[in-house]
């Protein structure tokens, strides 16, 4: 064990308060959703004992902790990705860390790619199931892991029709990038299953399942997966359907975060 997560928990213990409530990892795009926080305390990731930092440019990440509508909540905004270089004991240090720090439910957002046509972009989809198309582990044939905590599923569910956000559920195919994906994957992964591909959220999850924490992910549907439709996959597309469709992500994760809370 190359991290010394009691110490990290400790520090962020000592210096915010926390000791129970909900974490979410925030994905990029979604940072300002800690504006609506009461209380706010930022812990940067650079403050805290041996703690990694993100490679993104420009941003070395935070924590923020505080109330949102009474609900205690841990933010991480700025996360690990496997693609850019960091390994999987690095990707799933968060999780470990909310563990330390009693945190008792988390939610994962990302963005990702649609393998269905009736999952267009800007569509928000519940994570209801999940494919490893990584190959890291095994080089079998991926079999999708359903075991997500359908009390949480609820929550998302009922979130959505209290918000009025229309959500799509759907089985999320993790794949390890850099690159979007080809067409030729993209086919394969609709034949085992899969509804909709990112390079991220999985390892969380299995993380989470392992050491006992509530874990549920929900995407930002954010392009037609490579092949789907007849034309190239951007990167500015994504970039520019997550703009638009942030509000609607960020109301319907307000009210997933009220609906969990009246389960602490
Ligand atoms: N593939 C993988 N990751 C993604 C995609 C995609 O199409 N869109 C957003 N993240």
């Amino acid at each position: 064990m190359k991290y010394n997560i009691t110490e990290m928990a400790e520090y962020i213990a000592n210096r915010t308060g926390f000791t129970k409530g909900i974490a979410i990892v925030l994905g990029s795009g979604l940072g300002d959703f800690t504006d609506n926080l009461a209380n706010p305390m930022v812990v940067p990731y650079h403050a805290i004992p041996n703690y990694p930092l993100p490679t993104v440019a420009g941003h070395s990440g935070e924590f923020v902790i505080g109330d949102y509508r009474k609900v205690p909540l841990l933010a991480a905004k700025g996360r690990f990705h496997y693609y850019e270089g960091h390994n999987l004991e690095t990707v799933t240090l968060p999780i470990k860390l909310f563990k330390k720090l009693g945190v008792e439910y988390i939610i994962i957002t990302n963005a990702a790619g649609s393998a269905r046509k009736d999952i267009p972009p800007g569509s928000l989809m519940v994570i209801e199931g999940y494919l490893d198309c990584t190959f890291l582990k095994s080089a079998s044939s991926p079999q999708i892991n359903k075991n997500v905590p359908l009390k949480l599923l609820e929550c998302v569910e009922s979130a959505g029709k209290k918000s009025k956000v229309e959500i799509k559920k759907g089985v999320y195919a993790w794949t390890q990038g850099p690159g979007y994906e080809t067409p030729a994957e993209i086919r394969y992964i609709q034949g085992i299953g899969g509804d909709a591909v990112g390079m991220s959220t999985v390892p969380e999850l299995m993380t989470a399942k392992e050491l006992g924490i509530d874990a549920i992910g929900i995407s930002t549907i954010t392009n037609f997966a490579a092949g789907i439709l007849d034309q190239p996959l951007t990167h500015t597309e994504v970039i520019e359907t997550a703009n638009r469709t942030k509000d609607a992500f960020a109301k319907l994760i307000g009210t997933t975060i009220k609906e969990i809370g009246e389960l602490l």
